[in-house]
Protein backbone atom coordinates (compact mmCIF):
# COMPACT_ATOMS: atom_id res chain seq x y z
CA UNK A 1 0.00 0.00 0.00
CA UNK A 2 1.25 3.41 -0.65
CA UNK A 3 -0.45 7.03 -0.27
CA UNK A 4 -0.01 10.04 -1.57
CA UNK A 5 -0.23 13.97 -0.38
CA UNK A 6 0.97 16.76 -1.24
CA UNK A 7 -0.59 20.91 -1.37
CA UNK A 8 -4.01 20.77 -3.37
CA UNK A 9 -2.80 24.05 -5.18
CA UNK A 10 0.62 24.23 -6.74
CA UNK A 11 1.62 26.90 -9.22
CA UNK A 12 4.85 27.32 -11.03
CA UNK A 13 6.27 29.42 -14.36
CA UNK A 14 8.41 32.34 -14.48
CA UNK A 15 6.55 35.69 -13.09
CA UNK A 16 3.40 33.65 -11.28
CA UNK A 17 4.66 35.89 -8.31
CA UNK A 18 2.33 38.25 -10.32
CA UNK A 19 -0.55 35.71 -9.30
CA UNK A 20 -0.84 35.77 -5.58
CA UNK A 21 -2.98 38.86 -5.25
CA UNK A 22 -5.84 36.61 -6.56
CA UNK A 23 -4.85 33.69 -4.51
CA UNK A 24 -5.38 36.03 -1.70
CA UNK A 25 -8.57 37.20 -2.86
CA UNK A 26 -9.68 33.65 -3.33
CA UNK A 27 -9.58 33.07 0.48
CA UNK A 28 -11.54 36.15 0.58
CA UNK A 29 -8.26 37.35 3.23
CA UNK A 30 -7.65 41.20 3.73
CA UNK A 31 -4.40 41.40 5.21
CA UNK A 32 -0.92 39.34 4.81
CA UNK A 33 1.32 38.66 6.98
CA UNK A 34 4.83 37.83 4.84
CA UNK A 35 7.71 35.67 6.38
CA UNK A 36 10.93 36.35 5.46
CA UNK A 37 14.86 36.73 5.98
CA UNK A 38 16.93 39.75 5.99
CA UNK A 39 18.97 38.26 2.93
CA UNK A 40 15.77 37.61 0.71
CA UNK A 41 14.75 41.48 1.59
CA UNK A 42 18.35 42.60 0.54
CA UNK A 43 17.81 40.91 -2.80
CA UNK A 44 15.06 42.98 -3.12
CA UNK A 45 12.56 39.96 -3.45
CA UNK A 46 10.45 40.82 -0.38
CA UNK A 47 9.94 44.46 -1.86
CA UNK A 48 8.79 43.13 -5.20
CA UNK A 49 5.92 41.01 -3.49
CA UNK A 50 5.13 44.18 -1.09
CA UNK A 51 4.91 46.14 -4.66
CA UNK A 52 2.40 43.33 -6.01
CA UNK A 53 0.05 43.52 -3.28
CA UNK A 54 0.37 47.41 -3.00
CA UNK A 55 -0.59 47.54 -6.31
CA UNK A 56 -3.76 45.72 -5.78
CA UNK A 57 -4.85 47.21 -2.15
CA UNK A 58 -3.63 44.35 -0.08
CA UNK A 59 -2.65 45.38 3.34
CA UNK A 60 0.42 43.77 4.08
CA UNK A 61 3.16 43.17 6.60
CA UNK A 62 6.48 42.15 6.84
CA UNK A 63 7.96 39.76 9.34
CA UNK A 64 11.76 40.03 8.09
CA UNK A 65 13.20 38.65 11.47
CA UNK A 66 13.70 35.12 10.64
CA UNK A 67 17.21 33.04 11.06
CA UNK A 68 18.48 30.20 9.63
CA UNK A 69 18.31 26.62 11.55
CA UNK A 70 15.67 28.75 13.86
CA UNK A 71 15.63 27.71 17.57
CA UNK A 72 12.78 27.51 19.10
CA UNK A 73 12.60 30.90 21.12
CA UNK A 74 12.34 32.08 17.01
CA UNK A 75 9.29 29.99 16.16
CA UNK A 76 7.59 31.12 19.16
CA UNK A 77 8.40 35.01 18.92
CA UNK A 78 6.89 34.91 15.33
CA UNK A 79 3.81 33.07 15.96
CA UNK A 80 3.28 35.93 18.66
CA UNK A 81 3.92 38.56 15.88
CA UNK A 82 1.31 37.14 14.15
CA UNK A 83 -1.07 36.90 16.56
CA UNK A 84 -0.52 40.58 16.98
CA UNK A 85 -0.42 41.65 13.68
CA UNK A 86 -4.09 41.16 12.88
CA UNK A 87 -3.52 39.08 9.71
CA UNK A 88 -5.80 36.84 7.86
CA UNK A 89 -3.46 35.34 5.22
CA UNK A 90 0.34 33.90 5.69
CA UNK A 91 2.99 33.94 2.96
CA UNK A 92 6.32 32.47 3.78
CA UNK A 93 8.62 33.79 1.24
CA UNK A 94 12.47 32.80 1.12
CA UNK A 95 14.85 29.70 1.81
CA UNK A 96 13.48 26.43 4.24
CA UNK A 97 13.47 28.11 7.38
CA UNK A 98 11.09 31.37 6.36
CA UNK A 99 8.80 29.01 4.71
CA UNK A 100 8.74 26.35 8.24
CA UNK A 101 8.27 29.54 10.29
CA UNK A 102 5.43 30.70 7.81
CA UNK A 103 4.11 26.95 7.87
CA UNK A 104 4.23 26.59 12.10
CA UNK A 105 3.02 29.99 12.61
CA UNK A 106 0.14 29.82 10.73
CA UNK A 107 -1.20 26.76 12.28
CA UNK A 108 -0.03 27.74 15.92
CA UNK A 109 -1.33 31.30 15.99
CA UNK A 110 -4.60 29.27 16.31
CA UNK A 111 -3.70 27.06 18.75
CA UNK A 112 -2.79 26.79 23.08
CA UNK A 113 0.89 26.53 23.71
CA UNK A 114 4.25 26.82 21.99
CA UNK A 115 5.96 25.42 19.50
CA UNK A 116 7.56 23.11 22.10
CA UNK A 117 4.81 21.38 22.75
CA UNK A 118 4.00 20.25 19.31
CA UNK A 119 7.44 18.70 18.44
CA UNK A 120 7.70 14.94 16.80
CA UNK A 121 9.82 14.03 19.64
CA UNK A 122 9.06 15.58 22.93
CA UNK A 123 6.28 17.55 22.31
CA UNK A 124 2.70 16.44 24.19
CA UNK A 125 0.12 18.87 22.52
CA UNK A 126 -1.63 17.11 18.65
CA UNK A 127 -2.70 19.84 16.20
CA UNK A 128 -6.37 20.04 15.58
CA UNK A 129 -6.66 22.56 12.79
CA UNK A 130 -5.07 24.59 10.24
CA UNK A 131 -5.32 28.02 11.42
CA UNK A 132 -4.82 30.67 9.06
CA UNK A 133 -4.78 29.77 4.83
CA UNK A 134 -0.37 29.82 3.74
CA UNK A 135 0.99 30.40 0.57
CA UNK A 136 4.78 29.16 0.69
CA UNK A 137 7.25 30.65 -1.93
CA UNK A 138 10.32 29.65 -2.51
CA UNK A 139 13.51 31.64 -3.52
CA UNK A 140 15.92 28.92 -3.52
CA UNK A 141 15.92 25.55 -5.26
CA UNK A 142 15.57 23.92 -2.24
CA UNK A 143 14.25 22.58 0.02
CA UNK A 144 11.25 21.63 -1.16
CA UNK A 145 9.92 22.91 1.85
CA UNK A 146 6.75 24.39 0.06
CA UNK A 147 5.19 21.37 -0.22
CA UNK A 148 6.10 19.30 2.87
CA UNK A 149 4.23 19.20 5.75
CA UNK A 150 7.30 19.35 7.76
CA UNK A 151 8.80 22.83 10.08
CA UNK A 152 12.35 21.89 11.87
CA UNK A 153 13.46 23.86 14.73
CA UNK A 154 17.16 23.65 15.89
CA UNK A 155 17.54 22.66 19.45
CA UNK A 156 20.57 22.76 21.80
CA UNK A 157 22.29 20.08 20.30
CA UNK A 158 20.26 18.58 17.51
CA UNK A 159 17.00 19.52 15.38
CA UNK A 160 13.36 18.08 15.72
CA UNK A 161 10.35 19.26 13.25
CA UNK A 162 6.19 19.77 13.83
CA UNK A 163 5.10 17.73 11.19
CA UNK A 164 1.37 17.10 10.36
CA UNK A 165 -0.60 17.23 7.22
CA UNK A 166 -2.41 20.59 8.57
CA UNK A 167 1.02 22.27 7.51
CA UNK A 168 0.36 21.84 4.29
CA UNK A 169 0.09 24.92 2.37
CA UNK A 170 -3.02 26.08 0.72
CA UNK A 171 -0.98 27.61 -2.28
CA UNK A 172 2.62 26.33 -3.17
CA UNK A 173 4.04 29.13 -5.87
CA UNK A 174 7.25 28.21 -7.32
CA UNK A 175 8.29 30.90 -9.53
CA UNK A 176 12.13 30.82 -11.27
CA UNK A 177 12.54 34.28 -11.65
CA UNK A 178 12.89 34.72 -7.48
CA UNK A 179 16.13 32.30 -7.62
CA UNK A 180 18.31 34.30 -10.44
CA UNK A 181 19.84 36.21 -8.11
CA UNK A 182 20.77 33.57 -5.38
CA UNK A 183 24.75 32.93 -4.90
CA UNK A 184 27.26 30.28 -6.35
CA UNK A 185 27.37 28.70 -2.80
CA UNK A 186 23.97 28.93 -1.71
CA UNK A 187 22.60 27.72 -5.18
CA UNK A 188 25.37 24.85 -4.50
CA UNK A 189 23.90 24.41 -1.23
CA UNK A 190 20.91 24.32 -1.46
CA UNK A 191 20.68 22.19 -4.89
CA UNK A 192 22.28 19.55 -2.94
CA UNK A 193 19.85 19.26 -0.60
CA UNK A 194 17.42 18.91 -3.14
CA UNK A 195 18.86 16.43 -4.91
CA UNK A 196 19.37 14.84 -1.91
CA UNK A 197 15.70 14.83 -1.04
CA UNK A 198 15.38 12.73 -4.56
CA UNK A 199 18.23 10.07 -3.83
CA UNK A 200 17.06 9.32 -0.24
CA UNK A 201 13.58 9.63 -1.33
CA UNK A 202 13.93 7.26 -4.50
CA UNK A 203 16.05 4.58 -1.98
CA UNK A 204 13.54 5.07 0.73
CA UNK A 205 12.04 2.34 2.18
CA UNK A 206 8.89 3.93 1.84
CA UNK A 207 8.82 4.76 -2.33
CA UNK A 208 6.39 4.20 -4.13
CA UNK A 209 5.60 4.36 -7.82
CA UNK A 210 4.52 8.10 -7.74
CA UNK A 211 7.31 8.76 -5.59
CA UNK A 212 9.97 6.72 -7.80
CA UNK A 213 8.76 8.72 -11.11
CA UNK A 214 8.98 11.90 -9.02
CA UNK A 215 12.26 11.67 -7.76
CA UNK A 216 14.04 9.83 -10.97
CA UNK A 217 12.84 13.10 -12.80
CA UNK A 218 14.39 15.00 -10.29
CA UNK A 219 17.04 13.53 -10.27
CA UNK A 220 17.67 14.04 -13.84
CA UNK A 221 16.96 17.98 -13.98
CA UNK A 222 19.29 18.41 -10.82
CA UNK A 223 22.15 16.49 -11.89
CA UNK A 224 21.88 18.04 -15.47
CA UNK A 225 21.51 21.80 -14.19
CA UNK A 226 22.98 22.14 -11.14
CA UNK A 227 26.93 22.30 -12.23
CA UNK A 228 25.24 25.78 -14.67
CA UNK A 229 22.95 27.21 -11.87
CA UNK A 230 26.29 27.32 -9.71
CA UNK A 231 28.42 28.50 -11.89
CA UNK A 232 26.46 30.59 -14.37
CA UNK A 233 23.85 31.85 -12.40
CA UNK A 234 22.32 33.94 -15.19
CA UNK A 235 21.33 30.73 -16.70
CA UNK A 236 17.41 30.56 -16.77
CA UNK A 237 16.91 27.50 -18.54
CA UNK A 238 19.23 26.17 -15.46
CA UNK A 239 17.22 28.14 -13.02
CA UNK A 240 14.10 27.09 -13.92
CA UNK A 241 15.42 22.92 -14.18
CA UNK A 242 16.32 23.79 -10.62
CA UNK A 243 13.28 24.81 -9.49
CA UNK A 244 11.47 22.62 -10.78
CA UNK A 245 13.90 19.91 -10.05
CA UNK A 246 13.53 20.89 -6.48
CA UNK A 247 9.42 20.88 -6.38
CA UNK A 248 9.31 17.39 -7.65
CA UNK A 249 12.35 16.19 -5.26
CA UNK A 250 9.87 17.83 -2.63
CA UNK A 251 6.77 16.10 -3.31
CA UNK A 252 8.88 12.96 -3.38
CA UNK A 253 10.33 13.01 -0.05
CA UNK A 254 7.37 14.30 1.78
CA UNK A 255 5.78 10.76 0.88
CA UNK A 256 8.83 8.46 0.74
CA UNK A 257 10.34 10.54 3.28
CA UNK A 258 14.18 11.29 3.30
CA UNK A 259 16.47 9.04 5.63
CA UNK A 260 20.58 8.72 6.81
CA UNK A 261 21.78 12.04 5.44
CA UNK A 262 19.46 13.85 6.80
CA UNK A 263 19.34 12.03 10.12
CA UNK A 264 22.99 12.74 10.47
CA UNK A 265 23.05 16.43 9.52
CA UNK A 266 20.58 17.26 12.04
CA UNK A 267 23.16 17.29 14.36
CA UNK A 268 25.64 18.92 12.46
CA UNK A 269 22.96 21.59 12.34
CA UNK A 270 21.85 21.79 15.96
CA UNK A 271 24.95 21.69 17.63
CA UNK A 272 27.47 23.00 15.39
CA UNK A 273 25.13 25.25 13.07
CA UNK A 274 26.23 24.06 9.71
CA UNK A 275 23.52 25.40 7.37
CA UNK A 276 21.35 22.58 6.10
CA UNK A 277 21.98 22.50 2.88
CA UNK A 278 25.66 22.13 3.87
CA UNK A 279 25.16 19.93 5.99
CA UNK A 280 23.77 17.07 3.63
CA UNK A 281 25.98 17.86 1.30
CA UNK A 282 28.84 17.17 3.46
CA UNK A 283 27.52 13.68 4.41
CA UNK A 284 25.67 12.55 1.29
CA UNK A 285 28.61 10.73 -0.22
CA UNK A 286 29.83 9.01 3.15
CA UNK A 287 26.18 7.98 3.98
CA UNK A 288 25.97 6.28 0.81
CA UNK A 289 29.00 4.59 0.75
CA UNK A 290 27.70 2.57 3.38
CA UNK A 291 24.27 2.04 2.04
CA UNK A 292 24.66 1.30 -1.73
CA UNK A 293 24.91 -2.14 -1.69
CA UNK A 294 21.06 -2.74 -0.13
CA UNK A 295 19.86 -0.60 -2.54
CA UNK A 296 21.80 -1.36 -5.93
CA UNK A 297 19.34 -1.44 -8.49
CA UNK A 298 18.45 2.00 -7.44
CA UNK A 299 21.31 3.32 -7.25
CA UNK A 300 22.25 1.89 -10.84
CA UNK A 301 19.18 3.92 -11.94
CA UNK A 302 21.00 7.16 -10.03
CA UNK A 303 23.93 6.69 -12.13
CA UNK A 304 22.21 6.42 -15.67
CA UNK A 305 19.72 9.83 -14.42
CA UNK A 306 23.03 11.33 -13.38
CA UNK A 307 24.93 10.77 -17.21
CA UNK A 308 26.90 7.80 -16.25
CA UNK A 309 27.27 5.54 -19.00
CA UNK A 310 26.15 2.22 -17.08
CA UNK A 311 26.09 -0.08 -20.27
CA UNK A 312 27.48 -2.83 -19.66
CA UNK A 313 28.22 -2.84 -16.13
CA UNK A 314 27.09 -5.25 -13.50
CA UNK A 315 24.79 -4.14 -11.40
CA UNK A 316 27.33 -3.85 -8.39
CA UNK A 317 29.53 -1.49 -10.82
CA UNK A 318 26.48 0.45 -11.76
CA UNK A 319 25.59 0.71 -8.14
CA UNK A 320 28.73 2.47 -7.21
CA UNK A 321 29.44 4.82 -10.39
CA UNK A 322 26.30 5.90 -8.89
CA UNK A 323 27.83 6.96 -5.68
CA UNK A 324 30.62 7.77 -7.10
CA UNK A 325 28.11 11.19 -9.28
CA UNK A 326 26.64 11.89 -6.44
CA UNK A 327 30.11 12.36 -4.53
CA UNK A 328 31.51 14.77 -8.04
CA UNK A 329 28.31 16.77 -7.77
CA UNK A 330 29.45 17.94 -4.63
CA UNK A 331 33.38 18.38 -5.25
CA UNK A 332 32.19 20.10 -8.51
CA UNK A 333 29.79 22.43 -6.90
CA UNK A 334 32.16 23.87 -4.67
CA UNK A 335 31.00 22.46 -1.37
CA UNK A 336 32.85 21.87 1.45
CA UNK A 337 33.97 18.37 1.79
CA UNK A 338 35.45 18.11 5.37
CA UNK A 339 33.60 18.81 8.62
CA UNK A 340 37.15 20.33 9.58
CA UNK A 341 36.37 23.45 7.99
CA UNK A 342 33.18 23.82 10.06
CA UNK A 343 35.82 23.68 13.58
CA UNK A 344 34.70 20.40 14.31
CA UNK A 345 37.33 18.50 16.25
CA UNK A 346 37.92 14.57 15.79
CA UNK A 347 36.78 14.13 19.66
CA UNK A 348 33.40 15.77 18.82
CA UNK A 349 32.55 12.41 16.47
CA UNK A 350 31.27 10.30 19.16
CA UNK A 351 28.81 13.05 20.79
CA UNK A 352 27.85 13.33 17.03
CA UNK A 353 27.32 9.56 16.64
CA UNK A 354 25.45 9.29 19.53
CA UNK A 355 23.10 12.37 18.72
CA UNK A 356 22.42 10.98 14.91
CA UNK A 357 20.97 7.78 16.15
CA UNK A 358 18.55 8.96 18.01
CA UNK A 359 17.40 10.44 14.45
CA UNK A 360 14.93 6.93 14.02
CA UNK A 361 12.42 8.57 12.29
CA UNK A 362 14.72 9.71 9.20
CA UNK A 363 16.69 6.05 10.14
CA UNK A 364 14.46 4.25 9.78
CA UNK A 365 13.36 4.83 6.22
CA UNK A 366 17.31 3.67 5.56
CA UNK A 367 17.20 0.76 2.93
CA UNK A 368 20.76 -0.63 4.84
CA UNK A 369 20.38 -0.21 8.95
CA UNK A 370 22.69 2.07 10.14
CA UNK A 371 24.34 0.95 13.11
CA UNK A 372 26.47 3.35 15.83
CA UNK A 373 29.53 1.89 14.53
CA UNK A 374 28.50 2.68 11.11
CA UNK A 375 27.43 6.56 12.20
CA UNK A 376 30.68 6.88 13.81
CA UNK A 377 32.01 5.43 10.76
CA UNK A 378 30.70 8.29 8.20
CA UNK A 379 31.30 10.94 10.76
CA UNK A 380 34.94 10.07 10.79
CA UNK A 381 35.14 9.88 6.68
CA UNK A 382 33.07 13.36 7.05
CA UNK A 383 35.60 14.43 9.38
CA UNK A 384 38.93 13.55 7.49
CA UNK A 385 37.46 14.47 4.07
CA UNK A 386 38.20 10.92 2.85
CA UNK A 387 35.93 9.14 0.37
CA UNK A 388 36.60 5.29 -0.22
CA UNK A 389 34.76 5.08 -3.33
FE1 LIG B 1 16.78 18.83 3.15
Amino acid sequence: MASFLSPVHVITGEGTLLQVPEQVRAFGSKKVMIYADPGVVKAGIVRKLEDILNDTHIENVVYSEVVPEPPLEAGNKAVQALKDSGADFVIGLGGGSSIDIAKAAAVLANHEGNVEDYLNMSGTRSLTNKGLPKMLIPTTSGTGSEVTDISVFSLESTKDVITHPLLLADVALVDPELTYTLPEKITASTGVDALTHAVESYISIHASPITDTLALDAVKRIGGNIRTAVWHGENQEARKQMSLGSLLAGMSFYNAGVAGVHGLAYPLGGRFKIPHGEANALLLPYVFEEIWPACMQKMGDIAEALGANIEGMSEREAAIAGVKELTHIVHDTGIETSLKAYGVKENDIEQLALDGIKQKRLLGRSPRKLYLNMIRSIYQKAYEGRTSI
